[in-house]
């Protein structure tokens, strides 16, 4: 996940317990039992990071049997489905970041969706209403905020008329952005599917996904072959991130680098962690565009791995 999902835990003074990811970057339903069981944790916060849904059914009914309730984090699948319904419907609420960077964009800003009164009734109020509730177009009856508004702290971070004024003319547009977002990321994929040692990730039957950003996996590389991609790339224009760094950047980060979420080791996640490259395919790119990208990255990923394994001794020369 991103570093403003363990920090939203934080800020309300809960305690994030870290769940593995699988290869194909969802969570992992079997670690995600086992932490259920470990912890007495009753919300599970789930990422659909970087555009990847896990199986939602099966997330569903282990949660549901467990009494946990799930909020979906949708900041990279707006306009994604599972089994036909919309990221965000699965849980009891849906989260939509709309920065510069996603789906329908405001600059910064995000929006809350549920059907639950109570849920969307402590959200307003934690996003600094007031006592001025009852003026939310949305909100529930005033009645359900009697036995809450005195509890609730205010913690002001409310949507202006004037950013969602910019989102709404957006809304029509977005059908026509995910089918623009797959044709990247499915030109991307086939264009990089026959390269060596590289994996993509394998998605659900039932998951149709918004591909704002590509990811790929190198499983048999160590730090330095990747550090060599990520110089290579950018020394050609391309913009690549990697998990593995020991310092965050930019974005880019990892769990074990979020001291005010300390927790766990996560083995399996650290392997994925060290091999995962990631970049953006912003809407301004073309289908050629991303020929392109592939091509470069294919030639430097063959010619690194010309160099030989990886034995986290080689240090390859990034001319
Ligand atoms: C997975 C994920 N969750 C949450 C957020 C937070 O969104 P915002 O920056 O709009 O608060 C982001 C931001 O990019 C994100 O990538």
């Amino acid at each position: 996940t991103l570093a403003p999902v363990p920090g939203a835990i934080a800020a309300v003074g809960a305690r994030a317990v870290f769940v593995e990811v699988t290869p194909d970057l969802t969570i992992d339903l079997v670690d995600l039992a086992q932490k259920i069981h470990a912890s007495s944790a009753k919300t599970l916060l789930l990422s659909h990071m970087r555009g990847h849904m896990c199986d939602m059914d099966q997330l569903m009914a282990l949660c549901g049997a467990h009494g946990v309730r799930v909020i979906e984090d949708c900041a990279h699948t707006m306009g994604a489905h599972w089994g036909g319904a919309p990221s965000g419907r699965y849980g009891l609420m849906g989260c939509y970041s709309t920065q510069t960077y996603k789906h329908i964009n405001s600059g910064e800003g995000g929006l809350l969706i549920s059907d639950d009164d109570q849920a969307m009734a402590r959200a307003i109020l934690l996003s600094g209403s007031y006592m001025l509730y009852e003026r939310h177009l949305a909100a529930p009856e005033p009645e359900v905020f009697e036995g809450l508004k005195l509890d609730t702290p205010n913690m002001s971070s409310r949507m202006d008329n004037l950013r969602a004024s910019i989102l709404r003319p957006q809304l029509p547009l977005l059908a026509e952005r995910v089918a623009r977002w797959r044709s990247l990321y499915d030109t991307m994929a086939v264009s990089l599917k026959n390269t060596r040692g590289l994996r993509l990730t394998q998605r659900g039957a039932s998951e149709a996904f918004v591909g704002s950003s590509f990811q790929f996996l190198m499983p048999e590389w160590g730090a330095l072959h990747a550090q060599t991609l990520v110089a290579r790339a950018a020394k050609r224009g391309v913009d690549l991130k990697w998990f593995g760094a020991d310092s965050p950047i930019g974005f880019t980060s990892r769990y074990d680098h979020w001291r005010f979420a300390a927790g766990k080791a996560l083995p399996e996640t650290d392997q994925i962690l060290k091999s995962l490259f990631d970049m953006r395919l912003p809407l301004t790119f073309t289908p050629a565009d991303c020929v392109l990208i592939a091509k470069i990255l294919h030639a430097e990923i063959q010619s690194i791995n010309q160099a030989g394994p990886d034995a986290d001794g080689t240090l390859l020369s990034v001319d």
